[in-house]
This record gives C-alpha cells, structure tokens and sequence, in this order.
C-alpha cells in the first residue's frame, strides 16, 4: 500500500552525487518524496550561478529513482514552499547545523511545528560535496558556448550582476578567484569588463582606438584562457558597421558573451575626459544601423550587443539620452549603458527613474566611475542590472609600481621596497600553481 505521508527535501542538484542519493532514500523510508529545487535565483541569492540551469536540473531530477514530484523552490528560504504543501517530514543533511543554513534549518523547524511535522537529518554523506565537484569541474575549464550563456543567466537570476576590470591573464585570475566571506555569504564577482582603457593603459598607449582590434582579442583570449567567467568586451565605437559585423562572430566563436559599443564616431577619446576634448556622437540613424547588421551577424541566440549612450557624457541632455535609448533597444540592442561622469550621480537616478517606465525595458548596465559612493544596493533599488568596476585594479596597481620604482631609486637597493611594497618571493613564486 503507499505510503501517504508527504516527505519535502530541498536541494539545488547541480551536480548529483551519491550524497543526493542518500537523502533521497531515507526521505522513502518515511513516505513520498517531493524535491524542491532551488530556482537559479534562489541559488545564485547565496552562491555561485549554478553551472546547470534550472530546467535542466528539474529534467535529472524528475527521472531519479524515488522521486514523485518536483516543485520550484524560489528562495533559500523553505517555509513558502512547506506553508504550501504542509509535509510531514522535511529531511536535510546534518550539514546545515552551521553557516548560512543554519537560519533556514531554524525556521524550517518552526514552521513545521504548527503541524506537527518533524524534520529528520541524515549523517551528512562524507567525503564528497558538490562544491569541491564544482572546483574540479572549473579546473577543466569551461567551453565557449557554455560561457556565453552564463551572462544571460545571471541577469536573468541575480538583483544586480558585478563585474570587474581585467587586462591580463592576472587580473583575469583576480576577478575569477577572488572572495570574501560577508554575512555568512560568499560573495565574488560574476565576470569580467575587458575594458579599451585598461588594456591600453598596460600597454603604454592611449585610449583613442589605437590599440586595434587584432591586439584587443590577444588579450581577450589571454584572459579567457585562464577564466572560467562571462565576459563583457568594450567594444568602443564598433568601427566601421562592415567590420563590427566580422568582429561579433570573433567574439562569439571565443565564447564573450556581450560586446558594448558607444555612440559615438571618428577620433574617439575616453568618455571620462567629458566636452574637455573633442569628440562627437554618431547620429542616431547610423548607430542604430550598426547595431541591426551586428544583431543580424551573429550566428548564436545568446551573444549580447548592448549600446552604450553618451549623451550625458556630451553634455547633450536627458532627453537625448532618453530617446536614444529608446531608438537602440528599438534597432535590437539587447541591453543599454548609460554613461556619467557626474561626481554626485544624480543624473544616473533620474536616467534610471525614466527608464524604469520604458515600455520595451533591456537590461541596464552601470559604470559607477566617478559617481563611485553609490552602493550597489542603491544601484539595483534603480533597476540597474549590471555594474561595472571599469578600472580598478589597473589604478589601484600603478601607484603601487611607481611606490615601488621610487624606493628602489631612495634606498639604491631592494630590502626597504622588498618590505613595504612587495609580496614574498615564496608567494611569487606559488601564486600561480
Ligand atoms: C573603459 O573601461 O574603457 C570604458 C569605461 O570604456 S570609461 O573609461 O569610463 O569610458
Ligand atoms: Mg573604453
């Protein structure tokens, strides 16, 4: 006869492993097992994106042995589903006694009480977890196809999606790896800006287009070759509309998931330089152009073209800023960057106060250079979906190499740098295993 008793267990199966198949077994010993599968958002919320989207999961899931049904879970959070369903067991691993669970468990215990339910929680399955899975699977890389993707997914899962300057292989490896601990939570970045200035910055030239196109994708594989992470390609003014089409498949075939390219045309100059140098936007007929042929280049559903709009940046007013806007996402852009150099980004709040009521809303992308104060936070709150650090690292490392160079110059040797400026020989030597 079956058993009636309904037994909830929540898990994100992104790799299953024979943990999963324990729980799973132990849920039958008490009665029919749903599973709640943690929703890409619901993941994404307290870790990583998880490799393998929602949909595929729910599939692997489904066709496990046991398992009588599959509900979403939308949040970390149990108690909207259990308050849905009422079961009677909910079953977890003992794991969970700690960290950031460790609330969730309390108010899944509490909220099963108000009917009696009983949580039950297996030994944790030692010796293997998903997360060292999901290290050895990011040592192997990642193909370009699967990368591509990722960005989408995380606009789609995240509040808002962070993303940090790199220019080499070695700051590539900063914005994939680098991590800290914040309110129980893990917290990185979600992929890379592969930004005109910095790359041309480390390479002694200025950010004028000089740098061309054929060197840019060196440094772009430079960087791939050592990442696993989306990355956003500036893509400056796109160049001739001929030749912006060859460069999306390029990018496609490397697996970048989005290109932006800025409005503006001839000799370009860095948006932060302002009306202090001459510079001037491409009419709206033009760049919307560009923008059609690269959409209809490119060979994938996934690759991205965003506009970037500069009519703030040339003192050409909110309204401008506004139609443009309206025209490029109109033209096909997949996304729009609004661009400020405003020190106390007002101009950015109202921008986003406007497009916020856009009809055909794409995501909006940030780059809070000058107005550096707002938090990201107060970013989303605006709708912004994704922010750029365009060039942190490269800033932060050049007064640290001319400190350097100085010291060396004062002390005529290399103990008094060696001390105050630079990391061991030892950890030189094993920072890249
Ligand atoms: C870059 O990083 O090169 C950018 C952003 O295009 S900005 O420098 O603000 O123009
Ligand atoms: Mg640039």
């Amino acid at each position: 006869m079956k058993n009636q008793k309904l037994v909830y267990i929540g898990m994100s199966a992104d790799l299953i492993h024979q943990g999963h198949l324990n729980i799973i077994r132990e849920g039958l010993k008490l009665g029919e097992v749903y599973i709640g599968l943690l929703t890409d958002e619901a993941i994404a919320g307290y870790k990583r994106l998880p490799l393998i989207a929602f949909n595929e999961r729910k599939l692997i899931v489904e066709n496990l042995k046991g398992v009588e049904k599959v509900v979403p879970q939308n949040t970390l959070d149990y108690v909207p589903n259990l308050k849905k369903l009422k079961p009677d067991f909910v079953v977890h691993g003992d794991d969970w006694k700690t960290g950031v669970q460790k609330e969730v468990r309390q108010r899944v215990i509490d909220t099963l009480a108000e009917w009696g339910g009983k949580l039950v929680e297996p030994k944790y399955t030692e010796g293997i977890s998903s997360t060292d899975l999901i290290s050895a699977v990011k040592a192997q890389g990642i193909t370009p196809g699967k990368r591509m993707k990722t960005l989408r997914r995380l606009i789609g899962a995240k509040p808002i999606v962070r993303i940090l300057e790199a220019h080499n292989g070695l700051t590539g490896l900063i914005a994939e790896k680098t991590q800290i601990i914040k309110d129980g939570r893990t917290i990185e970045f979600d992929g890379i800006w592969e930004s005109s200035l910095t790359d041309s910055t480390a390479k002694g030239k200025p950010d004028t287009e000089l740098v061309d196109f054929s060197s840019r994708f060196s440094t772009i594989e430079e960087i791939l070759e050592v990442t696993t992470k989306p990355m956003i390609v500036d893509g400056d003014t796109g160049g001739r509309i001929d030749h912006f089409k060859f460069r999306v498949k390029t990018l496609e075939r490397l697996g970048v998931s989005a290109i932006i390219i800025e409005d503006k045309i001839g000799d370009k100059r860095n948006s932060l330089f302002g009306t202090t140098v001459p510079q001037e936007q491409d009419s709206i007929e033009h760049f919307s152009q560009k923008i059609h042929e690269g959409k209809k280049s490119q060979v994938t559903e996934e690759f991205m073209i965003i506009a970037r709009v500069e009519s703030l940046i040339l003192q050409k007013g909110m309204d401008d800023a506004l139609l443009r806007s309206k025209a490029y996402i109109k033209a096909g852009a997949d996304g729009i960057m609004i661009h400020s150099k405003n020190k106390d980004g007002k101009e950015i709040i109202e921008f986003c106060t406007h497009f916020k009521k856009f009809e055909n809303r794409v995501p909006l992308i940030v780059v809070p250079s000058t107005y550096a104060h707002m938090t990201e936070n107060e970013l989303k709150d605006l709708g912004v979906n994704v922010v750029i650090y365009a060039n942190h690292l490269l800033r932060s490392a050049y007064p640290a190499m001319v400190d350097t160079a100085k010291s060396l110059l004062t002390n005529s040797r290399g103990m008094e740098a060696s001390n105050e400026y630079c990391m061991s020989i030892k950890e030189i030597i094993t920072l890249i295993p």
